[in-house]
């Protein structure tokens, strides 16, 4: 196999499964696995809500690109959440694009709109906004998760399946 320098870096809209398929990858891997979101919370002792309500979105915004860019440029075999809106930074799709293996969830609108409410209370860009203007929001930021290496289609797929397909796919295209 020849992963062993790279990391793989897990990319999608809010709630598609990110972190639980992501621990579930580095399980089975035997890799280290970091969620940028955790990451910030423990390093700056605060919630993701609290940081966005009290520090502010650029503020945030900044910490995720300097953590993800470290992360990507100094690590191997780490498995590597994003928050959503983190690969929407040039910066940070660079760093991840050439040291990881990016792997975009796929989830349909139709599944994903099922899942807001139980979402919607520690996402701070989905409070108090209408349905249609989170779709926007969801098919805007297709462009971005656009540009990756892999694509997994998650629609009906339990997590445990979704991580063996992700790690099915990686190691077909990258042993010999
Ligand atoms: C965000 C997604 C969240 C978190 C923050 C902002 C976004 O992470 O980083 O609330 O801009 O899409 P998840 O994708 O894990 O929900």
């Amino acid at each position: 196999m020849i992963l062993h320098d790279k990391n793989i870096v897990l990319i999608g809209f809010m709630g598609v499964g990110k972190t639980t398929i992501g621990q579930l990858v580095a399980k089975k891997l035997d890799w280290e696995f970091i969620d940028a979101d955790q990451e910030i919370e423990r390093r700056h002792h605060m919630s993701i809500p609290a940081i966005f309500e009290q520090k502010g979105e650029d503020y945030f915004r900044k910490a995720e690109r300097e953590l993800i860019v470290d992360i990507c440029s100094k690590e191997q075999q780490k498995v590597l959440s994003l928050g959503g809106g983190a690969y929407l930074q040039e910066e940070v799709r660079n760093a991840c694009l050439s040291h990881g293996i990016v792997v975009f969830l796929d989830l349909s609108w139709e599944n994903w709109k099922d899942r807001l409410p139980s979402i919607v209370h520690d996402r701070p860009l989905l409070k108090n906004k209408a349905l249609e203007e989170i779709k926007q929001l969801f098919e805007l930021r297709k462009q971005a998760y656009s540009q990756h290496h892999y694509r997994v289609a998650t629609d009906g797929l339990d997590p445990e399946t979704v991580a063996i397909r992700t790690i099915e796919l990686i190691c077909e295209r990258n042993t010999n």
